[in-house]
């Protein structure tokens, strides 16, 4: 039985490469560490939602590109549901919900794993994880910079560089002022945003053929990008990403536009410097999702961004920016002699107790093939016991990068072994 297409496998360590591609949870966890560690350097909290969602939630906010690519049912209740395909109309759901047991602005980040029903593509999976970092409830265009900050910061943690990616900023209320100076008709400009965000995977005469009825050339609409001079909103952001240090991260690009349709203002991507690889990150102001999700309800700001682990896994591994991954084991006891067992079993006891990654063979096993386990499993320490003609039960310890071996009275072993783990 084979997974679904677009799913992973995620195994506990990397494996050697094969014509299948992999996913390991040593190079998850090293992402998602890197992710919660640095939200929470920048004062956000931790929230998540349900996997699964009325399909409403989706339907009219997202806009058609993700709404078909929606893995969706009917549930025995007869309910319209959907997988949550991103996290946006969740948090902007709860926020409003809750909105009144909160100071504003509040800061929010989660993981969430998001599904989509997307032709396969390098970069593109049908199953994804996702950090999404938002703040609800702020107009100033601080918070903008403070997430852009963020997003600097969590790529930086991750050992890359200015030389290795950059931060297409734009802005949504420079596209809506150039297409209303054009276009009287606002219903259209959604329309239009989608004809620009796929310029670049367009054919120039398909483009050109999408814009004519909307009253646009091609070439005007290449010209207002190649122009890319910060509007007031952007530079205000950009100073304060300067005062930071950060400017060089940062670039003007009108050719970001976003294909979400619920964007209001500033929006961005990152991209890896040398193009190869899909955005890494997306995000923006979207002030009026909350006030549509509510049913006019509850009507705050907000913004967020969202930055995909395949994207990111992809690159890290091609820069050589995975970490060398270690099982951890601070020690594996060697049984060589099976009247030992019990003792050891009480020893092993002691040092999972103490907090110490042990491990030991389940059934008997050769000495040499034991010893080869606890190199395999890249153990800091082995231990064997030993019992002396006088009866008398001792440890014999092994470092195994010296190779030191040491006789230790049973009650210190612990103890030494902790030491040598610090
Ligand atoms: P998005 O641009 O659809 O934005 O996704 C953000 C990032 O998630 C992308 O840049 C990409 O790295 C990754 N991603 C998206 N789809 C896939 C996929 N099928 N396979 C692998 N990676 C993928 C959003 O989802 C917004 N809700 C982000 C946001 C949060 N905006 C405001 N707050």
């Amino acid at each position: 039985m084979e997974r679904l297409p677009g799913f992973r496998d995620f195994y506990p360590e990397p494996l050697p490469p094969t014509k299948d591609e992999l996913w390991s949870m040593d190079a998850r966890n090293h992402i998602f560490d890197t992710w919660r560690a640095v939200a929470r350097r920048y004062g956000f909290r931790e929230y998540d939602g349900p996997p699964l969602e009325p399909l409403e939630l989706y339907t009219n906010k997202s806009g058609e590109e993700i709404v078909g690519q929606l893995f969706n049912f009917t549930d025995k209740g007869e309910r319209a549901v959907a997988m949550r395909p991103e996290m946006t109309p969740t948090l902007a759901r709860m926020a409003a919900a809750q909105e009144r047991a909160y100071k504003k602005p509040f800061k929010w980040f989660s993981i969430p794993q998001l599904f989509r029903y997307e032709k396969q593509q390098k970069g593109r999976k049908r199953e994804h994880f996702q950090l999404n970092c938002d703040i609800i409830g702020e107009n100033d265009r601080a918070a903008d910079a403070e997430l852009i900050a963020l997003l600097i910061d969590t790529l930086r943690a991750l050992g890359l560089t200015s030389a290795d990616f950059v931060v297409r900023l734009s802005s949504r209320n420079a596209w809506s002022d150039f297409f209303s100076s054009r276009c009287p008709d606002a219903t259209k400009a959604y329309d239009f945003f989608q004809v620009v965000d796929k310029l670049d995977r367009t054919r120039a005469e398909d483009s050109a053929a999408l814009l004519a009825p909307l009253g646009f050339k091609l070439e005007e609409v290449q010209a207002f990008i190649s122009g890319g001079q910060p509007n007031a909103e952007l530079q205000l952001i950009l100073d304060q990403l300067a005062a930071r240090g950060l400017r060089d991260f940062v670039r003007i690009d009108y050719g970001v536009i976003r294909g979400l349709a619920y964007y209001t203002g500033p929006v961005f991507e990152a991209f890896d410097i040398k193009g190869e690889f899909r955005a890494i990150c997306g995000g923006g102001r979207y002030d009026h999702l909350i006030k549509q999700v509510s049913g006019g309800k509850v009507d705050l700001p907000a913004l967020g961004f969202g930055m995909g682990d395949v994207v990111l896994f992809e690159l890290l591994k091609s820069r050589g920016l995975l970490p060398a991954f270690n099982t951890g084991l601070a020690a594996y006891v060697l049984i060589e002699d099976e009247t030992l067992r019990p003792d050891s079993l009480r020893l092993i006891q002691q040092l999972r107790e103490a907090g110490l990654p042990t491990d030991f063979s389940l059934t008997p096993a050769k000495g040499d093939k034991q010893f080869k386990r606890a190199i395999e499993l890249n153990a800091r320490h082995t231990v064997r016991l030993e019992r002396a003609a006088t009866g008398e039960v001792s440890g014999k310890l092994k470092d195994l990068r010296t190779r030191e071996e040491s006789n230790v009275p049973l009650e210190e072993i612990t103890q030494r072994l902790a030491a040598g783990q610090r």
